[in-house]
């Protein structure tokens, strides 16, 4: 079907203007007066509608029309007329109308604005409303900001896999994939390594043989699971390639009932040859600073509509990120000027101890009031890979803080020494077998790189100002829920 997309007549007006055009969406207003009725419709493209002027005179099965019902899909023939007058710049006077799809007066998105939390049951429908609708159009936007923003510094785009048989994040939130026969597992003994298990906090076995899932009979021939980041392979392709970044679905199977946790969530993650952790942040920088532009400059009336229901200050603080200057602060640092106001917290801040978000958020909202990088975290608290610093405490990691969201961002300079990154593997209860292809990085070629893994849901959320994160994803999957 040749038709006219709404975006189009609102983009370039004149092009269009006292021409016969073909129009397709889905109704969101309708109204009649006898012999002259009103559709307000929109087909997505952008975040506006597009009102149709349909009279009894000119269209053959005008009654049928006036009965038809919010969400109907309609194709709708007719000239785009100027209104000098109205609140609209224009709309189609129809010639004909044909219905492709009825709705029914039960249909649930009815002019009333429904709750965040009612329209999370109906995700299936919720992308038909103002508020999703925007989103996903500026997720959609903010995706390809990303790619350009790599794409034109010389990155290459590189696809990690997504079943995965190492733990990157060594936490062990990961999602087991299998084909095993669930009424009929494979079980072996097996040896248990008293030491290793008290490494991986495990709560040692009194008997030193143990009964496990043998899955060396699985597809795989070895445990795999879902990818937690994208990053150990990644790291081999910076060290062939200089400058790579993946940006795909990554999956954590951790328990958090929180606004800012999904089971499934995109992770955006560059690496760099040749790099330190200055160059990792300024990187994160110039990157972040590179889609919210994007967005700003591409995105005004999905912006402006959030602006005026969820966050009145959206497009300031978007405008005024793009001129900050972003703070730096030691951990150590952090943990000082947190513990001066442990009375506000629920969870007291100490050096030792990870930040929680209430931490960050105060860090980031209350004392810089703009992005900040919190580096140098005590190594206990870091992944294995981390770089270590010369204090022998800490390493060069790098969290990026925003207002309203805490973490966006967390990265490091990776460890290129091969002796050094074997002890802290062994430190902290890896096997150093699974490993081998990793370790191999440096023993051959090993050069100073770097990365980080930006929360693409975060970014969305701190774009648009929706403070779910289940309001960002399409279909979101978090503990206790995977419908639709
Ligand atoms: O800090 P994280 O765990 O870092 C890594 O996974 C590194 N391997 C990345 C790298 O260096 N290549 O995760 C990175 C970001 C976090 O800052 C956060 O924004 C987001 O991923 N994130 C989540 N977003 C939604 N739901 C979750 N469960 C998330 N866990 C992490
Ligand atoms: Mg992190």
């Amino acid at each position: 079907m040749q038709r006219t997309e709404i975006f189009k007549l609102y983009e370039e007006k004149k092009l269009y203007l006292k021409k016969n055009l073909t129009i397709c969406g889905w109704i969101r207003t309708i109204r009649d007066s006898k012999k002259l009725g009103f559709i307000e419709i929109n087909d997505g493209s952008c975040f506006k509608s597009l009102q149709i002027v349909f009279e009894e005179e000119k269209i053959c099965n005008f009654k049928e029309i006036t009965k038809l019902n919010v969400g109907a899909a309609i194709v709708v023939h007719g000239l785009l007329v100027e209104t000098p007058n109205a609140k609209q710049p224009f709309e189609i006077h129809a010639s004909a109308i044909e219905i492709q799809g009825h709705s029914s007066p039960e249909y649930p998105l009815q002019k009333k604005r429904h709750s965040l939390e009612y329209l999370r049951t109906i995700a299936h429908l919720r992308p038909r409303t103002n508020t999703f609708n925007a989103a996903f159009r500026l997720r959609s936007a903010a995706a390809f900001g990303i790619h350009k923003f790599f794409r034109d510094s010389g990155f290459i785009y590189v696809h990690t896999p997504i079943i995965t048989g190492s733990d990157c994040e060594g936490a062990g939130e990961m999602f087991t994939v299998t084909a095993l026969d669930f009424m009929n597992i494979p079980l072996e003994e097996q040896r248990v390594d008293q030491s290793l298990l008290e490494k991986q906090n495990a709560i040692p076995n009194l008997q030193s043989v143990e009964k496990c899932v043998d899955f060396s009979q699985d597809f795989f021939e070895k445990r795999t699971s879902l990818t937690v980041s994208g990053q150990l392979e990644a790291e081999c392709m910076a060290l062939a390639f200089g400058k790579v970044y993946t940006f795909g679905p990554t999956f954590r199977a951790e328990r958090s009932y929180t606004t800012r946790h999904a089971a499934e969530f995109w992770m955006v993650e560059p690496e760099i040859a040749f790099a330190d952790l200055q160059d990792d942040m300024n990187l994160a920088t110039d990157m972040v600073k590179s889609v919210v532009h994007y967005v700003l400059e591409n995105c005004k009336p999905d912006l402006e509509f959030f602006a005026k229901f969820y966050d009145s200050k959206l497009i300031e603080r978007l405008e005024g990120l793009l001129s900050s200057e972003f703070e730096v602060i030691t951990y150590t640092d952090a943990i000082d000027i947190l513990t001066k106001s442990n009375d506000k917290f629920d969870h007291k801040a100490v050096w030792g101890s990870d930040l929680q978000t209430e931490h960050e958020k105060y860090l980031t909202e209350q004392v810089f009031q703009k992005p900040l990088f919190v580096i140098n975290y005590p190594k206990e608290i870091k992944s294995f890979y981390m770089r270590q610093n010369d204090d022998g405490k800490t390493v060069a990691a790098m969290d990026m803080l925003v207002p309203g969201i805490g973490e966006l961002i967390g990265g490091s300079q990776r460890e290129e020494r091969l002796d050094l990154l074997e002890k802290q593997m062994g430190n902290l209860g890896l096997d150093k077998r699974d490993y081998w292809w990793y370790l191999d990085l440096r023993r051959y070629g090993s050069t100073a790189h770097a990365g980080f893994g930006l929360g693409f849901e975060r970014l969305i959320m701190y774009l648009t100002g929706l403070s779910n994160i289940r309001d960002v994803l399409p279909f979101p999957r978090t503990t206790g829920t995977a419908d639709f």
